[in-house]
């Protein structure tokens, strides 16, 4: 029985006589009541909240909501979920009940501030954000020392790249800051961006320079498809080449006046982290330069919690230490090797550094 159902027996059973209404007193004043009230309203709805609202977001269901209230029948439609209208009910009412939607005359429409703020599309980021939280960063809480008695590992296939690229967003302005810092807007520019996730990196570039033109890869397939396909719509599949790819089996000539690492640097291990420099340097035209952006560590609990999950994971490592990251990479062959902080008391760096 969960503690909400338990209060409302016990105020059922006020009512009763005597015998009853004294159980129901022992049964309230008993010490782990206030402690089981406390644990519901300050854990357990906070985290249910979170997950209907991640959910809704992710699956459409905010995005639909917030053009117009809708019925059980459209909103099944729009979410191919026609076969089981039932199960989506249960789950719609739920959110009715949780305080996240309404329902009137048949139809569902958005309720808390959280949902109505999660259903804007320039808030997309921070709904993946919080999928990302539930999805990844609770399991490696959850599962420490079961993982680290049996030796189990994280993989890539337990991420979702998708919803990632999207979580990534959530820092776009400082990359962009450090974009707008180090990109040469006067001449012609070629651009390798490894990793690029959602390619809104690559867009910003783009836009800063008319003369710009890029190769964008990222080693996840599904990942490197959704970035093609944005590029078509952002007009840039002219000036920008998206691609499946791996930067450490990359082959390509020493062609590139730019080549851009935005918050993946701890998706290599400690160990090959400057052979990774390397190859980035290797694709540099003479006097090219790296762009490398990343957080590191001793930020905010979620970049700790983020840094524990490639810490139990089996590629990657933890986030890096910016003296640690100046190191490699000059041990890579870079000169001019430059950390800037673009926020007081963030820890997210730019990194800036030259193929000799
Ligand atoms: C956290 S996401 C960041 C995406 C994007 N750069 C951004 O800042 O929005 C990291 C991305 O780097 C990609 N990646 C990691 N290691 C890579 C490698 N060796 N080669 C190509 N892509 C890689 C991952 O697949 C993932 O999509």
């Amino acid at each position: 029985m969960d503690v909400l159902s338990l209060v409302k027996s016990v105020r059922e059973r006020v009512g009763e006589p005597l015998g009853d209404a004294l159980s129901a007193v022992r049964i309230v004043a008993n010490w782990r009541m206030p402690l089981l009230l406390a644990v519901s309203k300050g854990f357990v709805t906070p985290v249910y909240r979170a997950a209907f609202l991640a959910s809704a977001a992710g699956s459409g269901v905010l995005g639909c909501l917030a053009v117009r209230p809708c019925d059980l029948e459209s909103l099944a439609g729009k979410l191919g979920a026609a076969q089981d209208k039932q199960r989506l009910r249960a789950w719609l009412e739920l959110g009715v009940r949780l305080g996240e939607l309404d329902r009137r005359e048949g139809c569902y429409r958005l309720k808390s501030i959280a949902a109505r703020a999660l259903a804007r599309a320039g808030n997309d980021a921070l709904a993946a954000a919080l999928e990302e939280v539930l999805r990844f960063h609770v399991p490696v809480l959850l599962g420490g020392p079961r993982m680290a008695a049996t030796g189990e590992r994280f993989s890539l296939g337990d991420q979702d790249g998708l919803v990632i690229a999207r979580s990534t967003r959530v820092i776009e302005p400082m990359v962009e800051a450090a974009i707008d810092r180090a990109l040469d807007r006067e001449n012609a520019v070629r651009l390798l961006e490894v990793g690029c996730g959602s390619g809104v990196h690559v867009r910003h570039a783009a836009r800063l320079n008319p003369r710009l033109s890029a190769l964008a890869i990222d080693m996840q397939e599904e990942v490197a498809e959704a970035a093609t396909k944005n590029m078509a719509e952002w007009g840039l599949a002219d000036r920008v080449e998206t691609r499946q790819g791996d930067l450490r089996t990359l082959e390509l000539q020493p062609q590139f006046d730019l080549v851009t690492m935005h918050n993946n640097i701890y998706y290599f291990a400690e160990d090959e982290r400057v052979a990774a420099l390397e190859k980035a340097r290797s694709v540099l035209a003479p006097g090219g330069r790296i762009l490398l952006t990343t957080a590191c560590q001793g930020g905010s609990i979620g970049l700790d919690v983020l840094s524990l999950w490639f810490t139990y994971a089996d590629f990657g490592g933890p986030l890096p230490r910016e003296e640690e990251l100046v190191a490699q990479l000059e041990r890579a062959g870079f000169t001019d090797v430059q950390a800037a902080r673009l926020v007081p008391g963030e820890q997210f760096r730019a990194f800036t550094a030259t193929n000799r």
